[in-house]
């Protein structure tokens, strides 16, 4: 039997991926869960670094010196603005959907297993290239990120800023997924790590801390009698299922990234190994950035 470790397992299309995993007979999947995550989940805030330890130390109990064959960090949030705050004092939505799942990574890193597998769920629009509605990044710069009123830049438009605190996060996801991949420890043991990005998919829980008008916007598109037609039309719409099966496929080994690939897009339903932003290819940025957070969450860089 395999072991997984996976974040955002409790709603949306992750929910799927956990279901699949298990109903696959020979997976366990430990959820790190806020609450109602089922028998196998622990206590986890990723808006709280103490939490993200005291999660980590508490995976470590459950293996009992066994390994974790999957580590799936798929959680995350869309605000509405940029002016949330962690129990830590960093920007929400940069802190839940990148910084701890880097100090989460950092600290399982020991415990993966040889030939593991990480996946790490993006979003296309990190990528000015795709086109998406949402404002692209500015920048990976995790000091300003974590503390976005220190940013000389910071579009004063709440909405702008929060859209810019969502790309900006997963650009950063995607530069970290590429300094993991480079670490000697991971080369070592021959993990795989892959940035996932499931396309749009409407109708999760994503939009729940939204304004009314556009979580009802976020559920329509997610109806059936209006997401069907609209994919005919829009590769980079997907359905639930299919972004939650392909997710599990990667986390399973499934679905393997092809020779020097990690970018993972999911594309009418279909896995494409696409290259990320220009910005997300920058060597020295997926550096700088590992560094900056390593000292955010105490950690040599
Ligand atoms: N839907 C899309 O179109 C889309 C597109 C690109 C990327 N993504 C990414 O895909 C991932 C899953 O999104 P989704 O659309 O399936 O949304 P979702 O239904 O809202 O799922 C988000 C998951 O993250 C968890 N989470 C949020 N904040 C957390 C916290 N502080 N501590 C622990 N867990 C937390 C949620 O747990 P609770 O159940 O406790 O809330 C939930 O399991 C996210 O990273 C999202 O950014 C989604």
């Amino acid at each position: 039997m395999s072991t997984m470790v996976m974040t955002g397992g409790t709603s949306g299309f992750g929910a799927l991926a956990a279901a699949r995993l298990r109903e696959s007979g020979d997976v366990r999947v430990i959820l790190g869960a806020r609450g109602r995550g089922g028998a196998d989940a622990l206590g986890l805030d990723l808006a709280e670094l103490e939490s993200v330890r005291a999660f980590a130390s508490a995976v470590g109990e459950e293996l009992a010196g066994s390994a974790v064959d999957a580590l799936v960090l798929n959680a995350g949030l869309v605000l509405a603005d940029a002016g949330h705050r962690t129990v830590d004092g960093f920007e929400t939505t940069f802190a839940v959907n990148h910084l701890a799942h880097y100090l989460l990574a950092r600290l399982l890193l020991p415990s993966l297993a040889e030939g593991a597998t990480v996946v790490l769920t993006t979003s296309g629009t990190h990528d000015p290239a795709t086109g998406a509605g949402l404002t692209p990044p500015r920048h990976a710069d995790a000091a300003l990120l974590a503390h976005p009123e220190r940013d000389p830049g910071l579009d004063g438009r709440p909405r702008k800023a929060g859209e810019q605190a969502y790309t900006a996060s997963k650009l950063c996801t995607v530069l970290t997924a590429r300094a993991l991949a480079g670490q000697d420890a991971v080369r070592d043991k021959g993990i795989t790590v892959i940035a996932y990005c499931p396309g749009q998919v409407f109708g999760t829980g994503l939009a729940k801390d939204l304004p009314w008008y556009m979580r009802m916007a976020w559920s329509v598109m997610g109806s059936p009698v209006v997401s069907w037609p609209a994919r005919r039309f829009d590769r980079t719409l997907n359905t639930r299922p299919d972004a939650g099966k392909a997710l599990a496929d990667l986390a399973s080994g499934v679905a393997r990234p092809p020779a020097g690939r990690g970018y993972a897009a999911l594309r009418g339903g279909e896995l494409t190994w696409p290259d990320p932003s220009d910005a997300a290819l920058r060597e020295d940025s997926a550096q700088e950035l590992w560094t900056a957070n390593a000292a955010l969450v105490g950690l040599p860089g």
